[in-house]
């Protein structure tokens, strides 16, 4: 296994504690209170609609930016003042194309990279075993400018994991990898996991999240709105969710104001509905009568308990 032999385990529970976190770029723009604990062995995932403070979070947690407020503690240290000390037990994945991206020289080939952060290690993992688990054998000569985005964004995980770190920061690790590599990071991280290893990820794939993630924290314009385990978060059973298809940018104010009272309807990709956070038999007849009226058919119409995307949708549907 890729990561058996790890030099060093993390000994605290809590391997990260955020506590009323702020970062206020700009009056709007920022996060203005965000607190959670990411325990060892397990992988938090950090949830939140473009520009919520997925980033600004782990960038303030790596030590990478530094917070007006609040504090970070990782692995009992602080993030900025104990930096150099931190440094060798963390992996970070930058969010691809964001600020912080990668800083790899474009000219560096990838067997020449992965050496050259292998060497600041005192243990790290062979580049070998890297290059093969990562599929990168093949463009192991390449430049890192002629590399495809995905094959960016697997070396840039490659570089995350090659000092054996104790605390994992994976910034969108699965954004644009095709479905084989996707499940390659999947395996990766559970095994990250087994060995002890504290992974914070982001992800915009709430399914992803589902299957993957012991917790999840909802960011929603700069603050935590919910967190707990996917289950703990779709536990509540009488909450049900209605979804159709049917032509896309029909106008769901009128089918609110038909529906029962509290109930609200969202067109969550062009041409898919969905209408919450309660259903009864009384909301399906509305759904189908109002579709009726517009003249539209309403596919797939289907109810069912509410998914971790339904929670996520309600949470964050203020903030657009
Ligand atoms: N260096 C910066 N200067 C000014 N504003 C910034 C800076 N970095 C981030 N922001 C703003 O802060 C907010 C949070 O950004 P952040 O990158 O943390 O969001 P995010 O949740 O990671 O979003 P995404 O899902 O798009 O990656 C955004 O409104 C962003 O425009
Ligand atoms: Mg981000």
């Amino acid at each position: 296994m890729l990561l058996r032999g790890r030099a060093e385990t993390c000994r605290v529970a809590a391997a990260v504690e955020v506590n009323g976190l702020v970062r206020r770029y700009s009056p709007t723009a920022g996060i203005s209170d965000v607190s959670f604990t990411a325990p060892a062995g397990a992988v938090t995932a950090l949830l939140g609609r473009n520009g919520a403070g997925k980033t600004t979070t782990v960038e303030i947690c790596c030590g990478l930016r530094r917070a007006d407020s609040g504090q970070a503690r990782v692995l009992g240290l602080d993030p900025a003042r104990d930096h150099r000390k931190l440094a060798p037990r963390l992996g970070v994945m930058p969010q691809a194309g964001g600020s912080g991206a990668s800083g790899v020289y474009p000219s560096a080939r990838v067997e020449e990279v992965l050496a050259l952060y292998a060497a600041m290690y005192a243990d790290p993992l062979p580049v070998e075993d890297l290059l093969e688990r990562l599929d990168l054998r093949r463009v192991r000569r390449t430049t890192w400018r002629r590399l495809s985005g995905g094959e960016q964004q697997r070396v840039s995980l490659a570089l995350a994991l090659v000092g054996r770190p104790a605390v994992a920061f994976l910034d969108e690790p699965s954004a644009g990898l095709d479905v084989h590599a996707r499940h390659t990071t999947w395996e990766l991280v559970r095994e990250l996991r087994s060995a002890g290893v504290a992974i914070i990820l982001t992800t915009h794939d709430l399914a992803e999240a589902a299957v993957l993630a012991d917790a999840v924290v909802i960011i929603d314009a700069g603050r935590v709105v919910a967190s707990g385990s996917p289950a703990d978060l779709t536990r509540d059973a009488s909450a049900r969710g209605l979804r159709f298809e049917a032509p896309p940018g029909l106008p769901l104010g009128d089918l609110e104001a038909v529906l029962p009272d509290g109930a609200s309807a969202q067109e969550v990709r062009p041409g898919h509905y969905a209408v919450g956070p309660r259903v009864d038999p009384d909301t399906v007849a509305a759904v189908t009568a109002w579709c009726a009226k517009q003249g539209v058919l309403a596919d797939n119409l289907t109810t069912s308990s509410r998914s971790l995307e339904d929670v996520f949708l309600a949470l964050t549907a203020e903030s657009s």
